[in-house]
């Protein structure tokens, strides 16, 4: 019988960082270690699954982009197209994993699991964390019923939606904030504590499903965000106007609120055409929206998720 098969995406990070001193956690240089070294320094013998690698990027997850994003879209849509894959394991620098996680996601609602790893420590660290994180990552990859973007980290398990780095350099470096984890990986084994991810509501799911295979078709619109702070005046929006955003998320303060000034011209960018959603700056919560508000919120997505589903959006209506 023929074991199934999980398949190992590189795309970079800390996780394939290299430092000349094992003891040096911050001076190293982030995505010099291959997928396939990484994958067979993996203390596998036994694992029911047959491990497969591939390197599609690497890179520094600070230099993600939506070029990468498509690729990596494109080669987890052909591997889950094999009946024999279980699931794909990616290997992804911290710092942007939540918003690539979020990406796959929203294009790709995988009804297997797509297990997002990394590491905080290198790969030539004295005690790295790679290894046992994408030893976890695999567990849940070859967990029956599994599914969805998930993010695994320090034996915790994320939802693609919920996850945030929240420590800059703790090894247990992510959240769920008040949602909560999805479960935990202990000694190989999952303890689930909720479901796995479902297809996020969007009018546009339809439409967005084809971007993993019309890499580099279609231009991205522009969107970015601006944050709400004492102080906050209209300058930074308006200059982004005429050079032409297309869209843009408020990080807001508390219930996303907005400095009169800032809101001033979000609403003057909105009546020029300019897409605007209204997120918040704080780590948990939501905006609670209030009839009659001019600015949507961003169903609880955070403003870096709230982004991508803005281009998502506007792409997949364009
Ligand atoms: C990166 O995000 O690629 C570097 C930082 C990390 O992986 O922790």
């Amino acid at each position: 019988m023929t074991n199934k098969k999980i398949v190992i995406l590189g795309t970079g990070g800390t996780i394939a960082g290299t430092a000349s001193n094992a003891a040096d956690h911050l001076g190293y240089t982030a995505a010099q270690v291959g997928i396939a070294q990484l994958v067979a320094g993996l203390p596998l013998t036994g694992n029911a699954c047959e491990l497969m690698s591939e390197q599609v990027a690497q890179i520094d997850s600070k230099d993600m982009d939506f070029a990468v994003w498509q690729v990596l879209a494109q080669r987890v849509s052909h591997w889950l197209a094999q009946p024999d894959v279980q699931g794909i394991v990616i290997t992804h620098g911290t710092d942007t994993l939540e918003e690539t996680a979020w990406f796959l996601q929203a294009v790709l609602n995988p009804e297997r699991p797509v297990v997002l790893t990394c590491a905080m420590r290198p790969a030539t660290a004295l005690a790295p964390d790679g290894p046992q994180n994408m030893l976890d990552a695999v567990a849940v990859a070859a967990h029956a019923g599994a599914r969805g973007v998930v993010a695994v980290c320090a034996g915790v398990i994320h939802g693609a939606r919920d996850v945030q780095k929240v420590h800059t350099y703790r090894l247990d470096a992510f959240s769920s904030g008040d949602a909560g984890p999805l479960g935990y990986v202990e000694e190989g084994r999952l303890r689930l504590v909720r479901n796995w991810p479902q297809a996020p509501v969007d009018k546009a799911q339809a439409a967005i499903k084809n971007i993993a295979a019309a890499a580099g078709s279609l231009p991205w619109p522009r969107v970015e965000i601006v944050m709400n702070y004492a102080g906050a005046g209209a300058a930074v929006v308006r200059a982004l106007v005429a050079d032409g955003v297309q869209g843009l998320v408020v990080a807001g303060t508390g219930n996303g609120t907005l400095h009169h000034a800032l809101e001033v011209a979000l609403l003057e960018a909105q009546a020029d055409g300019v897409r605007v959603v209204r997120a918040t700056r704080c780590l948990e919560g939501r905006v609670l929206p209030k009839p009659g508000d001019a600015i949507p919120d961003s169903q609880g997505l955070s403003p870096v998720k709230a982004r991508v589903a803005l281009m998502l959006a506007m792409r997949g209506q364009g």
